[in-house]
């Protein structure tokens, strides 16, 4: 059943309280809610009380202590309806029953690792009881949760702790939780195991003193201190930037082993897949650190980007994603560099964003109708919709931004709110009309900008032509309005002195179809540093030669641009090679100025030069030739440009592991700086073995001999997986042995193996799925092995004998029958099928089209199949 925006209606009625008692057992939990209930003044006058539910077993019903009469209700697994409830205030109480050990959906209450806890977002919570579960219906709530306290020592739920005792001659606790602050069900939580946690107490700028906990498993709590750090980071951060202060006694974060999707934001209780919170040198690598960092951060934020503030409906999810990715992304750039983490943020959302964008599962950041919302938590979503409400600051300005959003924040705290709601703060204190602003929600496609730069020497002018177009938009799709930072450069730096009315601080609005921009006072032929600090999410067009690009890469001032610079002269190298156009000569002027970069730049921006000789992923490849795709083509032509800039930087890479060697002795810092030191000596690692196998061999093990940290280890490993041989083998082995019992880090050698881009990874990930170590009950597992095959390995994924797309096909329809939510994740790395070859796009289609065919396929994968297979 498609649900779809212009549907929406205000709920008929509203639930302000709710009871919960909760006895938590293995098989046989059971759920008493008392449900404070009234008639929505806004909704229809007389309508039937139709609660949702998912799976349950009603055991009892009463209203306002009254047992129902059987013909006053009628109950299934999916709904309880009441069609003649009252038409005043009244109480109903509902007894369920749930088994949290069949749970293996990973929604509402479940157990992970022998540890009771819940997710409820999207829709979960009517799996623990019958409720109006939809956000707009927000209520006080009041939790008992009562376990055997052998098996579960530690019960914690939503808002501040009352209450706690043990039942007499039982062996049985309990706790009391209340939380203050009404909320939408999506956001309720409870846990129950045996955790050890970390603590410490934190003083709110209001004068509010927090208890701020993570708990992880036993024996475990050692490796929560760097989350902890980070939780404290967040709140005192949000109170800088954002003036947003934390509103509970009680902060507490949980790390469970069986988690669909990152974390999630519930009030007062984050429950965390552990791969984002536990972290210790020996088991996290750099990028794990800066994961933990920024997942930490965007679920505190949402206590106010979302929950103090929630959505009206599920159409409006990137009202709190979009803006609490884009608030995490601002916390990170702030704790590392801003440069880096931006070119980070742009690689992530022309990875995932994209090609989402470019294929039959584009939608709109807020999209218009749904048949599953659990599909909708995408690229889209989070990554565009971050990237709007950057936008939106570059428009309004910095100090508008920050009025607007104070002003979001005071006029809808405690509602359930809209993408309207949000640009009408900005509209009061910018004063400026976001109208047309406003269709950045509402067409999928990312827009394509085209430039042209004319040189007038008589008249010392630069003149810049801007077209936009917006492919899948429609053909009525009104133009939109993209801020464009721009300058331009000269052959020594940024020329301050040309000058342009239209650009103001550096920004050109580009609100219409074409529009021409003219500087003056230009005394030379520039180079234009276009959409500086990527000001907004589209694809520019723009003929340039090398050497102008390699004179941004030199001279912007802008470093994003920089960056890009260097990528796009790569980019044009090996899709010009694919194309037959070979470029030896194009080839040889790159490496060479990127040995000048690297002599004038590299050691004193590490992290920043290791992204520039990072070349474009042949992902970024494939999405930017568009069509036709052979991956195996893709492949060789940048492993050809690979093999040439190794072998010519050779000697300045090796000086450069050398010379960013840490001394013996260094203790690990997870800081950026140190983390961009092991980065750019793994990348000078990779091209040395690209061109010389035997010498990266050699130089990958002696990394990997002498790692103190798993960054550096798992580097080493990463660089011998392209290397055919015993070696590589020996060394996966040793892996193995080295952390049997740790599970967080086999994902990563599941991952490094499933990415191989060889012939026989079918047959490996095959093997590896009878592991010991693997598990089709853990999302994290099949993510590492069959998600990285299927999302991050071109080659195999899209082998042309369709052995991939069969792998993979496999995995989703064994894996639909226990977590179909998982399942359909999997599923959207066929989401660039159409742009294949034909003969391999012929075997995607095939397998999409098996998979369709399976009976009693879910919802969740029925849906992604079928929009994927959908005309366009
Ligand atoms: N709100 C969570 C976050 O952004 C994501 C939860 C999504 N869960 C789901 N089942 N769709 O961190
Ligand atoms: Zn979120």
């Amino acid at each position: 059943p498609t649900v779809r925006l212009e549907d929406y209606r205000p709920s008929d009625h509203l639930i302000d309280r709710v009871e919960l008692d909760v006895r938590l057992d293995p098989h046989d939990t059971r759920v008493t809610a008392r449900l404070a209930i009234r008639p929505n003044p806004a909704g229809r006058p007389g309508a039937p009380l139709v609660l949702d539910g998912d799976d349950l077993r009603l055991l009892a019903l009463d209203l306002d202590g009254q047992p129902l009469a059987p013909a006053a209700f009628r109950v299934a697994p999916s709904a309880l309806t009441l069609p003649e409830p009252p038409g005043r205030p009244f109480t109903l109480t509902i007894e369920t029953r749930i088994d949290p050990s069949a749970n293996t959906k990973l929604m509402g209450l479940y157990r992970s690792n022998g540890v009771y806890c819940t997710q409820c977002e999207a829709d979960g919570f009517r799996r623990i009881t019958y409720f109006l579960d939809r956000p707009d219906v927000m209520a006080v709530y009041t939790t008992r949760i009562e376990a055997e306290e052998a098996q579960a020592p530690v019960l914690l739920g939503n808002g501040n702790p009352v209450e706690s005792g043990r039942i007499e001659g039982t062996g049985r606790h309990f706790a009391v939780w209340h939380d203050p602050h009404p909320k939408p069900a999506y956001l309720f939580a409870l846990v129950g195991g045996c955790l050890d946690r970390v603590a410490k107490s934190f003083d709110t700028r209001e004068g509010r003193t927090v208890e701020l906990a993570v708990h992880v498993e036993p024996g475990k709590a050692e490796r929560a201190a760097y989350a902890l750090d980070a939780v404290e980071r967040s709140m005192v951060w949000d109170e800088r930037a954002f003036g947003r202060a934390y509103d509970l006694d009680v902060f507490n974060v949980v790390a469970v082993s069986d988690f669909n999707m990152g974390a999630m934001e519930n009030k007062g209780l984050n429950i965390f897949n552990d791969k984002f919170v536990l972290a210790s040198p020996e088991t996290a690598t750099d990028a794990d650190y800066a994961a933990i960092e920024a997942i930490i951060a965007h679920e505190y934020f949402h206590n106010w980007s979302g929950n103090r503030v929630t959505c009206r409906d599920w159409f409006q999810l990137c009202l709190k994603e979009g803006l609490t990715v884009f608030r995490d992304q601002e916390f990170s750039s702030d704790m590392r560099s801003r440069d880096v983490h931006r070119i980070g943020e742009v690689r992530t959302l022309r990875a995932r964003q994209f090609p989402e964008d470019a294929g039959p599962l584009a939608h709109p950041v807020r999209p218009r109708q749904y048949a599953e919302i659990n599909n909708f938590y995408t690229a889209t979503v989070y990554e565009k919709g971050a990237e709007i409400v950057r936008m939106l600051r570059t428009l309004v300005g910095e100090s508008a931004f920050r009025a607007g959003m104070d002003r979001y924040f005071s006029d809808n705290d405690g509602r359930a709110a809209t993408v309207e709601d949000f640009l009408v703060a900005f509209e009061a204190e910018s004063g400026r009309d976001l109208a047309r602003f406003a269709e950045w929600y509402e067409r999928p496609g990312t827009p394509r900008v085209a430039v042209t730069g004319t040189y007038d020497a008589a008249e010392r002018t630069y003149r810049l032509d801007f077209r936009q177009t917006r492919p899948g938009a429609g053909d009525d799709a009104p133009p939109l309005v993209i801020p464009v930072r721009l300058g331009l450069v000269g052959p020594d730096g940024p020329l301050g002195e040309a000058t342009c009315p239209q650009v103001e601080d550096g920004v050109f609005v580009l609100d219409a179809f074409e529009a021409a921009l003219t500087f003056d006072d230009v005394t030379a032929p520039p180079v234009p540093s276009l959409f500086r600090g990527f000001s907004a999410p589209v694809r520019v067009d723009m003929a340039m030669d090398d050497a102008d690009r390699l004179t941004l890469l030199r001279h912007d001032s802008d470093g994003f641009n920089r960056w890009e610079a260097a990528q796009r002269v790569a980019a044009r190298l090996m899709i010009g090679a694919l194309r037959g156009a070979a470029t030896d000569a194009g080839a040889d002027a790159f490496a060479a100025a990127l040995g000048a970069f690297l002599d004038a730049r590299a050691l004193d921006d590490p992290a920043f030069a290791a992204l520039v000789l990072a070349l474009p992923s042949e992902n970024d490849l494939a999405d930017e030739i568009g069509a036709e795709i052979d991956p195996d083509a893709i492949c060789s032509a940048r492993r050809a440009l690979r093999v040439r800039i190794g072998a010519s930087l050779n000697p300045r890479l090796r000086a450069l592991r050398d010379a960013l060697a840490e001394p013996a002795g260094t203790p690990f810092s997870p800081d950026a700086a140190s983390a961009g030191r092991r980065s750019l000596r793994s990348a000078a690692l990779d091209l040395i073995a690209a061109a010389d196998p035997a010498d990266g061999t050699a130089l990958a093990r002696a990394q990997i001999a002498a790692a103190t940290n798993m960054t550096d280890r798992l580097a080493g490993l990463s660089t011998l997986a392209l290397l055919p041989g015993s070696a590589r083998e020996a060394e996966f082995a040793a892996f193995a042995e080295c952390y049997v019992d740790e599970p967080l880090v086999l994902d990563k050698w599941f991952a490094i193996q499933a990415t191989i881009p060889e012939d026989g990874t079918i047959e490996r990930v095959r093997r590896l799925q009878t592991h010991p170590a693997f598990a089709m009950t853990n999302p994290n597992r099949v993510r590492a092995l069959v998600g990285s095959f299927a999302l991050a390995n071109p080659t195999q994924f899209n082998r042309a004998d369709g052995a991939g797309f069969a792998l993979t096909a496999e995995t989703v329809l064994a894996l639909d029958r226990t977590n179909p939510q998982v399942a359909a994740r999997l599923m959207t790395a066929f989401g660039s099928w159409r742009r294949l070859e034909p003969v391999r796009r012929a075997a995607a289609e095939s397998a999409l089209r098996r998979i369709l065919a399976t009976p009693g396929l879910s919802r969740d994968v029925t849906d992604i199949a079928g929009r994927s297979l959908a005309n366009r």
